[in-house]
């Protein structure tokens, strides 16, 4: 879905551009996902398709990631984790990755007075070594503009990997345990859960891949362990709030059962 009329790129966009109220689905208000997390992927394809490079992929991708934060804002989402660079994205060659870290750190810089207008609230979860100082900078700028927000936590995953989180609670588990904060030596889930990278956040209820891809890529492997999963073949520049819209109406039908009986 396109709304060729609106300038997404425009500093003074006071409100989403959001839905005419009747195109809103309707969807059972308790059953909507509390947590969605995206994997955006298929720009590459989505430019080498065209003719285009790598990088006018991740350009065409910028206003379908504010599509979807305007869509989950009128599906009632109240966390959207996006996956935006991986611990192994570091492998693509260092032009697409420089590229990458620019792009990242100027979005976040452009889109934080419109993101701050519809409420959201700027979270990151990653890993800070390796991580563009500049990055992180426009990341503690934004989440302190926007800490107050409470419409929507959208948590920009950068630098992040999965594996990478869970090591890094074991690893301040393994201190707190040297320096005699956590007494013993048995570690339990709960305490892993509490050393994540955003402990207030819940578990993920449903994870969205583009592109066609089946696999999830390091992505929440905690957070996810129970989330349903949807994958979908439009290439990511080609998506919209229409395709979380789709995922959000499939998923209310599902059936979770978290390991239960009936
Ligand atoms: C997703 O698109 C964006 C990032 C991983 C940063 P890709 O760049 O992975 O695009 P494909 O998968 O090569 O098409
Ligand atoms: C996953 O996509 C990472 C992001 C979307 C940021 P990739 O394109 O890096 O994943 P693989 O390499 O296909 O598994
Ligand atoms: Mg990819």
């Amino acid at each position: 879905m396109t709304f060729d009329h609106v300038d997404y790129r425009s500093l003074d966009v006071p409100a989403a551009p959001f839905s005419q109220p009747d195109r809103i689905p309707d969807f059972p208000k308790n059953k909507v996902p509390r947590h969605v997390g995206v994997i955006m992927d298929g720009n590459g394809r989505w430019a080498k398709k065209r003719g285009l490079v790598r990088t006018d992929g991740h350009q065409a991708a910028e206003p379908v990631v504010f599509d979807i934060i305007a869509g989950a804002i009128e599906a009632g989402v109240r966390y959207l984790s996006l996956y935006t660079f991986s611990t192994e994205n570091w492998k693509r060659t260092p032009s697409e990755v420089r590229f990458l870290m620019g792009f990242s750190r100027d979005i976040i810089h452009r889109r934080v007075s419109q993101m701050n207008a519809w409420g959201v609230r700027v979270r990151w979860s990653g890993r800070r070594p390796r991580l563009w100082k500049s990055v992180i900078n426009e990341l503690e700028d934004a989440m302190e503009q926007t800490k107050n927000n409470k419409v929507i936590d959208v948590v920009f995953c950068i630098n992040y990997g999965g594996r990478a989180e869970i090591a890094d609670a074991a690893s301040e588990i393994a201190k707190e345990i040297a320096s005699g904060k956590i007494k013993g030596t048995r570690v339990t889930e709960k305490m892993i859960a509490e050393h994540l990278y955003n402990p207030d956040i819940p578990d993920c209820d449903l994870v969205i891949r583009t592109s066609g891809e089946q696999r999830t890529s390091n992505f929440l492997p905690w957070e996810a362990a129970y989330s349903e999963l949807d994958f979908v073949p439009e290439l990511f520049p080609d998506c919209g709030r229409d395709v979380l819209w789709r995922a959000i109406d499939d998923y209310v039908h599902r059936d979770r059962r978290f390991g239960g009986a009936k």
